[in-house]
């Protein structure tokens, strides 16, 4: 019997400490030191290889005489996951994928699970009964001779069944129900889902089996358990969107096998998530006439070109201080946007309530859609709607001057693509610009107050 050590764990960032402290010397939270058990057991670590154990024997080796294997990938048969994970899944790595209650984190990974059916897969929740899992998977509407449905708990028996069973792909729903015997503290805490984790790495890196683990989301948004856990795996996802819109975006918020810039989009239905191949179509709304305070901007995410509506409405504020609100855009460059209307553009904003929405609940942190966002407030300000085959993409800069943006001919592309037949892009963007190569009108500018008087006409 080993000897019972506790020891203090923040249950915010995972910091550790021998005894009790009010306040985290690592987060600077208050209150967040819980005791915890540990009891280091004497069994023996499953997937540490004999060799480790005793003194190592690996040594320097020169960069250039070290052999590449061409990089395994295995196809997840859906697109979205594929690009997000910086072009399919590598073997051996060990993936999370976070996002609040009810957004649909295990639909998507029992539906990619149903769609890799030359591939056999272990799915282990320690969330929902077999029947459960059942009857999602009936609603996705796909079957599979290769999906093994596992609830379970408990590490140590999983990984006895994984030895009979060797799946090629493990899916853990979620990696805080899961325990292991080798620690005493309750499943969900700190250490257990430490632990926890660092085994199933383990697995993953000497079997190279890439294993998924799902991760519920705090009410801050952060991942629960701690962050240690956001350093020892591979690549985090998030799965996000709003629960009331049926949109859900996927992005990498770290990737050591790829960028991390990459999105998917998917829209929830009533089989199961649909994936989005062209999201400039649903992010821009059908609308029959022109309305003043919308307008289009061109932006990147990732490699990916998109088209969004942004949506402005300003109001004389009613009662003192106006108020100022977004969603989706960063409310400091809004307000740094405000006062560049105000101060170059003569445009008298400082009474007015004013409030800024990315429509289809996108985060958009790309400058260029600057422009796009001016226009919109000034277009709604003055009541003046913009024509609808419009579109912008530019930045603009603290003397109103527009700016350039990168890879302006990617963003022109998509825009003609989806029919747009104007676009208003920075004087100083002609570089580059191949103009037999394109169709539609391109307006370019130099300075803000000459873009605005050309559309407010
Ligand atoms: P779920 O995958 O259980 O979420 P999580 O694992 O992230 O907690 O998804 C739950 C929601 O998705 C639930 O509100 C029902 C909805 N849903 C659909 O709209 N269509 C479907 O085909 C499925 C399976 C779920
Ligand atoms: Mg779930």
């Amino acid at each position: 019997m080993g000897k019972i050590k506790t020891s203090f764990f923040c249950q915010n960032c995972g910091a550790q400490s021998p005894k009790w402290v009010g306040k985290c010397p690592s987060c600077n939270e208050w209150n967040t030191f819980v005791e915890e058990i540990l009891v280091k057991s004497e069994i023996q670590e499953e997937w540490v290889e004999e060799k480790q154990k005793k003194v190592s024997v690996s040594k320097p080796i020169l960069i250039d005489e070290i052999k590449l294997d061409k990089e395994q990938r295995v196809n997840t048969n859906d697109q979205e996951l594929d690009r997000v994970l910086g072009g399919g899944l590598v073997k051996g790595s060990l993936v999370l994928i976070g996002g609040e209650p009810g957004i649909g984190k295990s639909t998507l990974m029992l539906q990619i699970a149903l769609g890799l059916d030359s591939n056999k897969i272990l799915y282990v929740s320690g969330e929902e009964s077999e029947q459960q899992i059942k009857m999602r998977a009936q609603r996705i509407g796909k079957q599979s001779h290769t999906l093994f449905i596992h609830t379970e708990t408990n590490l140590n028996s999983i990984f006895n069944q994984i030895k009979s069973l060797k799946p090629s792909i493990l899916i853990i729903d979620s990696i805080q129900t899961m325990s292991t015997d080798k620690i005493e503290a309750a499943p969900g805490s700190v250490s257990q889902v430490r632990q926890c984790a660092s085994e199933l790495l383990k697995f993953a890196k000497k079997t190279d089996t890439p294993v998924f683990l799902i991760g519920h989301i705090t009410k801050e948004g952060a991942l629960a358990g701690p962050k240690i856990l956001e350093h020892m795996v591979d690549t985090v996802i998030q799965f996000e969107g709003d629960r009331h819109l049926s949109y859900r975006i996927l992005r990498t918020t770290k990737n050591r096998f790829g960028s991390t810039s990459e999105l998917g989009i998917y829209e929830m239905q009533s089989n199961g998530l649909r994936q989005v191949s062209n999201p400039s179509e649903i992010l821009i709304s059908q609308r029959e006439n022109e309305l003043s305070g919308i307008s289009i901007g061109a932006t990147l995410e990732g490699n990916r070109p998109l088209l969004i509506e942004i949506q402005s409405l300003v109001s004389p504020a009613a009662y003192g201080t106006p108020q100022r609100s977004s969603t989706g855009f960063d409310s400091k460059r809004l307000n740094m946007l405000l006062a560049v209307l105000e101060k170059r553009g003569g445009y008298r904003l400082g009474l007015q309530d004013v409030f800024l929405n990315i429509a289809g609940g996108l985060r958009i942190d790309d400058p260029a859609i600057d422009l796009a966002v001016a226009v919109s407030i000034i277009s709604s300000l003055e009541d003046i709607p913009i024509p609808k085959k419009t579109c912008f993409a530019a930045e603009i800069g603290l003397a109103g001057e527009i700016r350039a943006v990168n890879r302006i001919e990617n963003r022109i592309m998509e825009a003609e693509k989806l029919g747009f037949e104007e676009i208003y892009i920075s004087g100083y963007n002609s570089k580059g610009l191949n103009h037999s190569k394109i169709n539609m009108e391109i307006k370019q500018f130099t300075k803000l107050d000459a873009v605005l008087s050309s559309i407010m006409q």
